[in-house]
């Protein structure tokens, strides 16, 4: 996902009322290369999940039930990250989550091109879609890699990692699973320490670089602007 100087609030009053609908996410054009469109037609059927008719959560352990572990990724982006996990780690099972739809198309194009197995897609709102969208302790381990900052003060009640969505992350880890967080964006670092010192439902903090966590393509154009990279553990208590 590119970084924009996108600072366009127009949405900001509509139907925002509750703290689950407000928008954490950038919005952009519908802008859809051939490429990803394509990608979506052909793999979306078999590669993106939806909740069922009958409103059933996912039930990741039955989805893939030989895998070694089950990792949820949100805000996958451009999804090269993503890939780029999934074909390193073949025994794990990855599913990714993102809202903006040219970021699917170009994850499943991936899929395609690597012939990736253990990767599944869900195009949705991950504030709409976690708390019924997945069983409860379905994943190991939960990535959040490079989150939309929202610098402006104004901007920071759009914020991910805030309230409770930070509990309700852990009803979907197994006990003691992972939470792994990276951000570029230092006064973000410092704010998601404090919401974490303040939830009962996590311990933990600042880690080293794990060397399993590829560049990401955000990632990649913060550091040329020399921002300085954070990444944070957190266990399920
Ligand atoms: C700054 S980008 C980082 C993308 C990728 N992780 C990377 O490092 O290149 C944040 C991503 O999170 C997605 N996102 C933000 N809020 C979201 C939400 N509520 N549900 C799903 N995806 C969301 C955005 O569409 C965007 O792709």
């Amino acid at each position: 996902m590119e970084r924009t100087n996108n600072t366009n609030d127009s949405n900001s009053t509509n139907n925002e009322g509750h703290p689950n609908s407000i928008r954490t996410y950038k919005l952009r054009g519908a802008r859809i290369t051939p490429a990803q469109e394509g990608a979506i037609e052909r793999l979306g059927e078999r590669f993106i999940l939806a909740r069922s008719a009958t409103d059933a959560s996912i039930d990741v352990r039955a989805l893939f039930p030989q895998a070694k572990r089950r990792v949820l990724e949100i805000g996958s982006g451009m999804g090269e990250a993503t890939a780029a996990m999934a074909q390193a780690d073949p025994d794990s099972a990855i599913i990714a989550i993102e809202v903006h739809k040219p970021g699917v198309g170009s994850l499943l194009w991936r899929i395609e091109k690597s012939g990736l197995e253990n990767l599944r897609i869900v195009h949705a709102d991950v504030k709409e879609f976690l708390e019924e969208g997945f069983t409860n302790e379905s994943f190991d381990e939960i990535r959040i890699y490079f989150p939309d900052p929202w610098q402006k003060l104004r901007h920071h009640k759009r914020r991910l990692l805030q309230g409770e969505f930070i509990p309700l992350l852990s009803t979907k880890l197994i006990p003691r699973g992972l939470l792994h967080i990276a951000t570029d964006w230092a006064p973000y670092a410092e704010w998601i320490e404090s919401e974490f010192a303040n939830v009962v439902e996590f311990a933990g903090g600042k880690v080293s670089r794990p060397a399993h966590r590829p560049l990401t393509r955000f990632e990649e154009q913060g550091l040329t602007k020399d921002h300085e990279v954070t990444d944070f553990f957190y266990y399920k208590t």
